[in-house]
């Protein structure tokens, strides 16, 4: 128990929760005293020299003195690379079998003694040590992994056929890890992936090279960033517990993921490993032409499981692509999903809810979604009802839909653990929840009390637990909000979630929480997302989960959690949806205002103009905190939120064609400014923006008291939507940015879906550069079924100064056409 430890405790306890979390915490630290193996001495080990090679098709099998590292280039460009005879599969990131080897390529000489593989798209070369070195196809490279160093039980389970410890120091490779001991070792076979059953995990390092120039993304939602400046970054999903800001790391979403752009190309790296670790990441220096640039530096550290990894080289666009043909296509919500959504913890009953949502129709608020928290739960017990302050809680449901509002429900993991309750009787019945070493049900403390935990890597649990959903469209729900399910466990002292010891089906190869806790979100969200499917199978699921991982998005979106109100949460609600879309998972949305506390009006309306142009818009706050409906801030807020929430209904076609985008293309919806000019380096800074699609530039004002701001510019000619005015990029503007609205600019030649005054569909088009073509695509709304859209595209240009929109295989572009914005020397003429 550190201070902080001893902090919380002391703050909890004398609370009946307090008592028990302390308990749990008490009890965690027993099971994993007896259930996990005790960390022995250990043997450090590198690959050694290199003794041959097995070529296969797209690669083979490098063999070194001590490990063997198998390359595969896929037929997409897609590398993989496994090392102690890592295969891809099993994964939890994977959507199907592995995708196919490029058969046109194999394992080849490399001139220094090592081999290589040379591909259309990428060139993988692996020198005589074991380092690897992917290259663009002309030749530049994109990243060097310098040789592994595995830390291993010396003489424990695992080291036989594995007894062997590099005394030839990897380059690049010292460092502070246990020493070097031992003499040579005899090869390595296939050990396979790390830390079996209960045995003592094998621990890895793999630093890496990146250019000089090099900028990191991704690694899941990080409140600090979207750019991930030099530190240590944790992967283990964590609820920090209270709220969070900037800095605090990990948070409930992480995964083994990044992006690094840089001038030479862009490139992904997914180490497909889910126990802890950390990444440690340096941004390189440029010595200013003095040919001494210091190249950016990466260290990937796991406690235990495969050291494998996927590579995915090319545009940011074409990786994204390549990302979601690996891990799954993003789930396309249903288009209501994609208007604004109003949740709180804490309505007291159904006549609240009845309140707020008359609040929002009299005032001609359009509110899609609203969201019942754990309050309305029967003591918190999810799948249930507290009867007496939601009496008719299908009613209700059928009630608000009629005027146009759904019921999303929370639904969290943790079941209570009391004989007679249904869900517990049932689970216990068909023993489905987690046990300890020692074969008994983990216990932990959540909301409602001591409460047990389904095992969602269990293909018949998460059957058992789909079913159960059966109960929330029974109440009307239309759709479901995942949370605490990184998963969390209150616990008075050290970690708060399952003791790492704790037994897990894994998908029949049997393991433990060390390797189950990062994909246990993972895991109930397919759970879910299959129950629903089963269910309801003609309606699209809607789900968004607190927790998750690599391939989340497969299953539905996620969302901040406890965002510390205060324009430092702002801002890190920003970093968070940026940072999942370049993770793969699309959709997502901050607690607009913040969960804590009480916003100034300003930061309020800040907030919820900034989340408009996200995915998910939704305002949420902690039972504690002040109101969130936006007439609660006074009726100049109150009217600029109504223009916000106007903006997003008449942007929602351009929504629903993003939606889909991102399920054909892996493109997220919001994107860092520089998605298409990754060569920018300006625009690599740039924190404080983000494009909508390809069409429009989002300025958010982040900042106390701004009216104005500056925005930085992509290449090409932009329109400011409020004036119309052309300015010319790259470079940086100053825009006004009164309370009344946020900047955002229009790329010049862009066709933006929206919704007319009658709701149907209407081309807006931003007049076009003379001598350029511009365009723009119309994705029509499926309804929330599985029907195949329709997809529209569409070019413009300057004709004689005319725009000009034509429609791809049609004479008309069949929608009314509204152009806007004029360059000085141009005066565009409707045509
Ligand atoms: C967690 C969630 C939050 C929710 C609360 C009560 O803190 O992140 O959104 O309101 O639990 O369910």
């Amino acid at each position: 128990m550190d201070a902080r430890d001893l902090v919380r405790s002391v703050k909890v306890v004398g609370t009946a929760r307090g008592l028990r979390s302390l308990r749990s915490a008490w009890r965690r630290r027993r099971s994993d005293a007896v259930g996990l193996p005790r960390r022995g001495p250990e043997r450090a080990r590198v690959p050694g020299p290199v003794r041959g090679a097995d070529p296969q098709p797209g690669g083979g099998v490098v063999r070194f003195a001590r490990s063997s590292l198998r390359v595969r280039v896929s037929a997409g460009g897609a590398v993989f690379c496994g090392w102690d005879g890592a295969e891809p599969e099993p994964s939890y990131a994977l959507e199907g079998p592995c995708p196919d080897a490029d058969e046109r390529v194999r394992l080849e000489p490399d001139t220094d003694g090592g081999w290589r593989v040379v591909s259309e798209r990428v060139t993988v070369a692996v020198s005589r040590t074991g380092a690897v070195e992917v290259r663009t196809p002309g030749g530049v490279v994109l990243r060097r992994d310098l040789p592994p160093r595995w830390w291993e039980p010396a003489g424990g389970p695992g080291a036989e056929g594995a007894p062997g410890n590099g005394g030839d120091g990897a380059p690049g490779n010292g460092g502070d890890g246990p020493r070097v001991n031992g003499a040579d070792g005899a090869q390595v076979n296939g050990a396979g992936p790390g830390g079996g059953a209960g045995g003592q995990a094998a621990r890895w390092e793999q630093r890496s090279q990146v250019a000089a120039d090099a900028r990191f993304f991704g690694l899941g939602g990080r409140a600090s960033g979207p750019r991930l400046r030099d530190g240590t970054y944790r992967l283990w999903n964590t609820d920090p517990g209270g709220s969070f800001e900037p800095g605090d790391d990990p948070l409930y979403l992480t995964m083994p993921v990044q992006l690094v752009v840089a001038d030479a190309g862009t490139h992904l790296v997914f180490h497909d490993n889910s126990w802890d670790g950390t990444v440690t990441l340096r941004e390189g220096e440029e010595g200013a032409g003095s040919g001494h640039d210091r190249p950016g530096a990466c260290r990937t550290r796991m406690e235990g499981g495969p050291l494998r990894y996927w590579v995915i080289v090319g545009p940011p666009a074409r990786v994204l692509q390549g990302w979601a043909a690996l891990t799954g296509a993003p789930a396309v919500p249903p288009s209501w999903a994609l208007g604004y959504h109003h949740a709180r913890w804490g309505f007291g009953d159904q006549e609240e809810v009845r309140r707020v949502v008359a609040g929002y129709r009299e005032r001609d608020l359009p509110l899609s979604a609203l969201h019942l928290d754990i309050d309305h739960l029967a003591g918190h017990r999810v799948f249930t009802v507290d009867t007496a302050r939601f009496p008719d809680l299908p009613g209700l449901a059928a009630e608000l839909r009629r005027g146009g509002t759904r019921l999303v429900s929370i639904v969290d993991p943790a079941v209570k653990a009391e004989p007679g309750g249904a869900v517990y009787d049932s689970g216990s019945a068909q023993d489905v929840f987690v046990r300890d070493s020692r074969g008994r049900e983990v216990r932990g403390v959540v909301w409602p009390g001591e409460a047990v935990f389904p095992d969602f890597t269990d293909p018949r649990v998460r059957k058992w637990w789909g079913g159960l959903y059966a109960e929330r469209l029974e109440q009307g729900f239309a759709g479901v909000w995942h949370d605490m399910n990184e998963p969390v466990s209150f616990a008075a002292f050290g970690e708060p979630t399952l003791p790492r010891s704790a037994r897990h089906a894994l998908e029949g190869r049997g393991g433990d929480h060390r390797e189950a806790h990062n994909v246990y979100g993972l895991a109930m969200a397919r759970a879910g997302y299959e129950g629903l499917l089963e269910l309801r199978p003609e309606e699209r699921p809607f789900l968004f989960s607190r927790s998750g991982w690599a391939g989340l998005q497969r299953y539905g979106g996620s969302w901040s959690g406890d965002v510390a109100t205060g324009w430092a949460g702002l801002r890190a609600s920003l970093s968070l949806v940026l940072g999942l879309g370049l993770s793969g998972v699309p959709y997502s949305g901050p607690d607009v205002g913040g969960f804590t506390g009480s916003p100034s009006p300003e930061l309020y309306l800040r907030w919820f103009q900034l989340a408009s142009y996200l995915p998910l818009f939704r305002t949420h706050s902690a039972i504690w905190a002040g109101r969130r409906e936006p007439w609660e801030f006074g009726e100049q807020v109150l009217t600029h939120a109504a223009a916000a929430l106007r903006e997003r209904r008449r942007l929602l076609p351009y929504f629903v064609t993003l939606a889909h985008e991102a399920r054909r293309t892996g493109a997220p919806y919001a994107r860092p400014v520089w998605w298409r000019w990754p060569k920018d380096r300006a625009l690599r800074d740039c924190e404080d923006a983000f494009l909508l699609g390809d069409a429009l530039l989002v300025a958010p004002v982040l900042e106390e008291g701004a009216v104005r701001r500056s925005v930085r510019l992509p290449r090409g000619r932009w329109y400011d939507t409020a004036t119309g005015r052309a300015y010319e990029g790259p470079g940086r503007v100053v825009l006004d940015a009164p309370l009344s609205r946020v900047p955002v600019l229009a790329r010049a030649g862009a066709v933006v879906p929206v919704a007319g005054a009658d709701g149907g569909v209407e081309l807006e088009v931003w007049t076009p550069v003379r001598g350029r073509e511009g365009g723009g695509t119309l994705v029509l709304d499926p309804g929330d079924g599985w029907d195949a859209p329709e997809t529209v595209r569409f070019a413009t240009r300057l004709r004689g100064g005319e725009v000009v929109v034509e429609r791809e295989g049609a004479a008309e572009p069949g929608y009314p056409v509204r152009v806007h914005g004029r360059a000085p020397e141009e005066r565009p003429r409707q045509r």
